[in-house]
C-alpha cells in the first residue's frame, strides 16, 4: 500500500493538461522524500455534468473523503450555467470537507515581471489566509416576488465566533512562523456587526500568539497591495474579501499563471484540496500553451500539508527554475512539466 493517496481532479479546459504536469512534479517530489504516492483519477466537472447531469455524486464525495489530499486542475465550461459547478462541486467540497482555510501565497518569483514597476521579490512575499466556509459564500438568503417590480434578493453573510476564531488562529500561527506580522482585512467602518466580531476575535487571538494585530480596510488594502505589498506578511480576511484581494494579488505577482492555493482542513478531519487559482481557460485548451507553474506551486502547498517541507521546497525551486523560459515562445505545457520534474529530481 502506498504511503499517501492523492485524488486527482483534472477537470475541464486546461485543467487536465496542467494537472498532468503537476502530478509529475508531485511524483518526483514524493520520490525525493522516499514517499510512495497513489494517484486516483476522479472524473467530475463540466464534461461529466454535460454528459450525465451529475455534478458531484455522493459516492464520489465519499470516495474523496478517504484520500490524503486532492489535487484539482480547473472546473468549468461556457456551456454550463453559472453557479452549477461553483456551488455544486467546488464549494460543496470546500464545505463538506471543512476546508476552512484558503491559503493563497502572493509571491513574486525572481525573473517574473510584475505590472507594479520596479517591484522586487523581497517586497512581495505574503500569504493571504481567506476564510473558506462562511461569509457571503454560505448560501444564506433568498429571493421573492420573482419577475415582479418588487422582486427582492437577500444574500446574508454568515460570521460565527467558531469560524472566525479557527481561521484567525491558523493565520496567527503562520505569522509567528514567518515575519510575525498579521493584518486583518475587513470593512469595520461600515460592516459594524460582522467587522466588529472579526476585529475583537482576531485581536484576542493575535495577542494570545504574542502578536500585535495590524488592521486594514479592504479598500485601503487594495491600494497598499499595489503600492507597497512589502508591508504585508500574513493577511487574514473573510471569504469574499479574500476572493477579491487574491485576484489583485495574483496580478501583482505577475498574473494568474503564478497563483497557487490550498483549501486546508488544518484539523485533518477530512482531506485538503490544492488548486491553481486560474480557471479552465477554454480558449487555449489543447494548444499546449498553458503554463503549469501555478498547478505545480499548488503541489508545493500539498507537500507541505503532508509534512514534507524538503520535497515542497524542491518543487518550489523547480517551478521557479522555468520562469526564464516563460513568455510568448515558451516550451509546451508538457515540455515545461518534464523540465520541472527533472529539476525536482536533480535540484
Ligand atoms: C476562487 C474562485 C471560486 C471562488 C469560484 C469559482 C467559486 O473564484 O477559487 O477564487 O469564488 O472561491
Ligand atoms: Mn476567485
Amino acid at each position: 500500500m502506498a504511503d499517501v493517496t492523492v485524488a486527482v481532479i483534472g477537470g475541464d479546459g486546461i485543467g487536465p493538461e496542467v494537472t498532468a504536469q503537476a502530478c509529475k512534479a508531485l511524483r518526483a517530489g514524493a520520490e525525493r522524500a522516499g514517499l510512495t504516492v497513489d494517484l486516483l483519477d476522479v472524473d467530475v466537472g463540466a464534461r461529466r455534468y454535460l454528459a450525465t447531469g451529475e455534478v458531484l455524486p455522493d459516492a464520489v464525495l465519499e470516495e474523496l473523503r478517504g484520500v490524503d489530499a486532492i489535487l484539482l486542475g480547473a472546473i468549468g465550461a461556457p456551456e454550463v450555467p453559472p453557479g452549477v459547478l461553483e456551488r455544486g462541486l467546488l464549494l460543496r467540497l470546500r464545505f463538506a470537507f471543512d476546508q476552512y482555510v484558503n491559503l493563497r501565497p502572493i509571491t513574486l518569483l525572481p525573473g517574473v515581471t510584475s505590472p507594479v514597476r520596479d517591484l522586487e521579490p523581497s517586497d512581495c512575499d505574503l500569504m493571504v489566509v481567506r476564510e473558506n466556509t462562511e461569509g457571503l459564500y454560505a448560501g444564506a438568503g433568498g429571493t421573492s416576488h420573482h419577475g415582479s417590480p418588487g422582486e427582492t434578493a437577500v444574500e446574508t453573510s454568515i460570521n460565527t465566533r467558531h469560524g472566525i476564531e479557527r481561521v484567525a488562529r491558523f493565520a496567527a500561527d503562520l505569522a509567528v512562523r514567518r515575519a510575525g506580522r498579521l493584518t486583518l482585512c475587513h470593512k469595520t467602518n461600515v460592516l459594524t456587526h460582522a467587522g466588529g466580531l472579526w476585529h475583537r476575535i482576531t485581536e484576542a487571538v493575535a495577542s494570545e500568539a504574542g502578536l500585535t494585530l495590524d488592521y486594514a480596510h479592504v479598500d485601503a488594502l487594495c491600494l497598499h497591495l499595489v503600492q507597497d505589498p512589502g508591508r504585508f506578511d500574513v493577511v487574514v480576511t473573510d471569504n469574499l474579501f479574500g476572493d477579491i484581494i487574491t485576484d489583485l494579488g495574483a496580478a501583482v505577482q505577475g498574473g494568474l499563471g503564478y497563483a497557487a492555493s490550498g483549501n486546508l482542513n488544518p484539523d485533518g478531519t477530512a482531506p485538503s484540496m490544492f488548486e491553481p487559482v486560474h480557471g479552465s481557460a477554454p480558449d487555449i485548451a489543447g494548444t499546449g500553451s498553458a503554463s503549469p507553474v501555478a498547478a505545480v506551486l499548488s503541489v508545493t502547498l500539498l507537500l507541505e500539508h503532508l509534512g514534507q517541507p524538503e520535497a515542497a521546497a524542491a518543487v518550489q525551486r523547480a517551478a521557479a527554475s522555468v520562469v526564464p523560459l516563460l513568455g510568448p515562445d515558451q516550451p509546451s505545457t508538457e515540455a515545461l512539466g518534464d523540465r520541472i520534474a527533472e529539476a525536482v529530481a536533480t535540484g
